[in-house]
């Protein structure tokens, strides 16, 4: 469970969250709309905690975040893990030791301990087959493509099994098959950890096939949040634009 409360965020004289709420419930996929630059990616980096607001509150299964000092931050946001728009994977890491970082750095999140090198081969191997990358362990983030690098950022994430899980634009850019793997991938996953997801989008296919609710980012607030169905009948330019481009694409 998250909870959220009137986050406010200024960078220079933008005022980018301007007193935002939002809930995400345990178990659910929760998916964030908007345009391009409202600061859905600030949003996330509030929630993992790597940013700080200027005022509010973000609560994590109990836990004031917002409140505590680095290493606190550090414990409270164990569980958590953030797919980042780009994949962010370390370009200087082959792909087994990109896999196994947030696996090695956490150990097991249950027992606190580190886990011996061969179970973590082992967990490396069975997250590279779940996003359907096995036999790439020693290649390079370089010699991927692009669709390639978000299922290694995807197998990085799964791999040490956080229970709320982060995903920033895990679609954009990439062909509507991979694309739809992705959105399979992120649904399993919410399955198989029964945690709670936020995804972050602006496509509106992946964000109908993933989410049990959906909440639209504008002007530093969440304006909307529904389930699927009443979400697209919200009386909103946005929410119109989104449900034409939903027909108009589906139809085709
Ligand atoms: N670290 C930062 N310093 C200054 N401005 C920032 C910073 N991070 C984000 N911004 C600004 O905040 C706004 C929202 O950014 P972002 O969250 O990346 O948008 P998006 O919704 O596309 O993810 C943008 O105007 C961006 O320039
Ligand atoms: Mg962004």
């Amino acid at each position: 469970m998250i909870r959220i409360k009137h986050l406010w965020k200024r960078y220079g004289k933008v005022d980018v969250l301007k007193g935002l709420n939002l809930e995400a419930h345990a178990g659910e996929i929760l998916v964030i709309l908007g345009r391009s630059g409202v600061g859905k990616s600030v949003l996330l980096r509030h929630i993992i905690g790597i940013e700080a607001p200027d005022i509010g509150s973000i609560e994590v299964n109990g836990v004031q975040i917002t409140n505590l000092r680095k290493h606190q931050i550090y414990s409270a946001v164990q569980n958590m893990g953030m797919l980042f728009q780009g994949s962010a994977l370390f370009d200087s890491m082959n792909i087994e030791e990109n896999t196994a970082f947030y696996l090695q750095q956490h150990g097991d999140l249950k027992t606190g301990k580190k886990f011996p090198p061969a179970v973590i081969k082992q967990k490396v191997q069975e997250a590279l087959q779940v996003v359907g990358l096995e036999g790439t362990e020693k290649k390079m983030p370089a010699d991927l493509s692009g669709g390639m690098r978000k299922r290694a950022g995807l197998a990085r994430l799964i791999v040490y099994r956080p229970s709320i899980l982060l995903y920033d634009e895990p679609t954009t850019g990439l062909d509507p098959i991979t694309a739809q793997q992705i959105n399979e991938l992120i649904v399993n996953t919410q399955k198989d950890l029964k945690g709670t997801s936020i995804v972050v989008t602006h496509d509106i296919h992946s964000a109908l096939f993933i989410g049990d609710r959906l909440a639209l980012h504008e002007d530093g607030q969440i304006k909307h949040i529904a389930e699927p169905e009443t979400f697209l009948k919200i009386d909103d330019p946005i929410i119109h634009y989104l449900r034409a481009l939903y027909k108009r694409k589906g139809s085709t």
